[in-house]
């Protein structure tokens, strides 16, 4: 199990968890991949936020700037509908796109559900911060992540 340092920050994007109409079940998923995922400690940094493509670029750079997070994971807000502005905020943020990651979810979580085409998560780098976007369905997080995740402690250790 490779190891990472310290922090990672998990975003959940979703006007109804924002507004704690119901429960968050992203984040914890996210951290529970995590947990067994990574050896050695790290410290999860969760952040909720509604569909709101200012409050998602925001969190997305006090993540990597202030919190110093290496990685930051989001869950939500990937699909066609109107407030679906994820990808949008994590483009508007990242210094350099990296496509090689939605394109592998979507592959992937196709060979579960042909909604997947639906997603268009993506992923970038902000300084030397990897931000990778997950869909909101929680099922989908252990999906995209088993698929990406080989790839990412050498992605993190080129931005360093
Ligand atoms: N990917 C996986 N692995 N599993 C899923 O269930 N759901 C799809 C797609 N990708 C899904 C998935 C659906 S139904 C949608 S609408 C899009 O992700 C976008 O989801 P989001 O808006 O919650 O991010």
């Amino acid at each position: 199990r490779p190891s990472l340092p310290a922090r990672i920050g998990i975003l959940t994007v979703s006007d109804r968890a924002s507004r704690g109409e119901y429960e968050d079940r992203g984040g914890p998923a996210i951290r529970e991949w995590l947990d067994k995922a990574l050896a050695g400690s790290w410290t999860p940094v969760a952040r909720i936020v509604p569909d709101e493509a200012d409050l998602v670029a925001g969190a997305l750079r006090d993540l990597s700037d202030e919190e110093g997070c290496c990685l930051v994971v989001t869950t939500g807000g990937t699909g066609p509908a109107p407030r679906d502005v994820t990808p949008e905020a994590t483009e508007q943020v990242c210094d350099k796109l990296m496509p090689g990651f939605g394109e592998l979810m979507r592959t992937v979580s196709l060979r579960h559900v042909p909604t997947a085409i639906l997603s268009r998560q993506t992923a970038g780098i902000r300084g030397r911060c990897l931000i990778i976007n997950l869909p909101g369905k929680p099922s989908a997080i252990a999906e995209c992540l088993e698929a990406v995740f080989p790839a990412v402690p050498y992605c993190i250790d080129l931005i360093e």
